[in-house]
């Protein structure tokens, strides 16, 4: 891996845990992780997992292993077989332990149906309880399942307040969060307000085809301005770190 942007003064191996270490001032930070290939397909036969490579799992890992919460769309789960919860890794047990984390981030699916299956490792067995992230009037036997099977945090009827489900997270002490999409979510945690960076991986292919951008949904109007904060790469991949240029009053 090679820093880019900012250049180093010398050519090391970057300390991607110093590169994509949560700003020290947010007691709530939500930073999206996102790959697209160059011509910005967001799916390759429907999945993400075409797009990925050993390098990109590498920054993966990493924000993951800085996250207190992985936030996921409930058609990322159903579709990408999502069903493994996020593993301690001994690489950031320290620095978790010291920062008062729990040993992994715990997964938080967000979910109006609860078309989910809760039986799975995902729920049944994770070394952090998952979260289901839902809405009041989410049908009542699909709500109970989901109390069985793990923490549940309601917000808002119909469609979840992003707003006030990330909120919540960051009053119970879980404010660095990293939402892995999918696109759909993502817009919607960008309408909600609540979107303070970007990470893009650059997937060295094109695609063509109709597949999602990583940002779907209805227009952001205005535009949420970004700025550059980092570009690293390794095996042709691209890794950028953009920054919500204005960011949410409070965070
Ligand atoms: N390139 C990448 O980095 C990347 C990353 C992740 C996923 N993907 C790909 O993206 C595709 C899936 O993404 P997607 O955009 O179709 O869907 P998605 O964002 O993964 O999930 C959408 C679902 O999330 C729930 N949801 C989202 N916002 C909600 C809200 N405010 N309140 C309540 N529920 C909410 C709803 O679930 P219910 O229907 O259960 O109510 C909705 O149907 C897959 O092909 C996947 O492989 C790509």
């Amino acid at each position: 891996m090679r820093q880019l942007i900012p250049r180093p003064n010398r050519d090391i191996e970057p300390d991607l845990a110093v590169v994509y270490a949560y700003p020290g001032h947010a007691r709530r930070w939500v930073r999206a992780n996102m790959v697209a290939s160059v011509d910005g397909a967001a799916q390759a036969d429907g999945k993400s997992g075409g797009l990925s490579g050993e390098a990109d799992k590498k920054v993966f890992r990493a924000l993951r292993g800085l996250a207190d919460v992985i936030l996921v769309g409930a058609a990322t789960v159903r579709t990408e077989g999502y069903h493994q919860p996020a593993v301690p890794r001994d690489q950031y047990a320290a620095a978790r332990a010291a920062a008062g984390q729990a040993p992994a981030a715990a997964i938080a699916v967000v979910s109006a149906s609860l078309d989910l299956a809760f039986d799975a490792p995902l729920y049944q067995a994770p070394a952090v309880p998952t979260i289901t992230i839902t809405v009041a009037d989410a049908p009542p036997d699909r709500l109970a399942a989901a109390r069985d099977a793990g923490e549940v945090v309601i917000a808002g009827t119909g469609r979840a307040d992003l707003a006030a489900a990330v909120d919540q997270l960051a009053e119970t002490g879980r404010g660095h969060i990293l939402c892995e999409g999918g696109p759909n979510l993502l817009s919607a945690v960008a309408q909600a307000g609540r979107l303070d960076e970007i990470c893009l991986t650059l997937s060295p292919q094109l695609l063509s085809g109709h597949a999602k951008r990583v940002v779907d949904g209805p227009l952001l109007d205005p535009p949420l301005p970004l700025t550059l904060h980092t570009v690293l790469t390794e095996d042709g991949f691209l890794f950028t770190r953009h920054l919500v240029a204005q960011p949410s009053a409070d965070r």
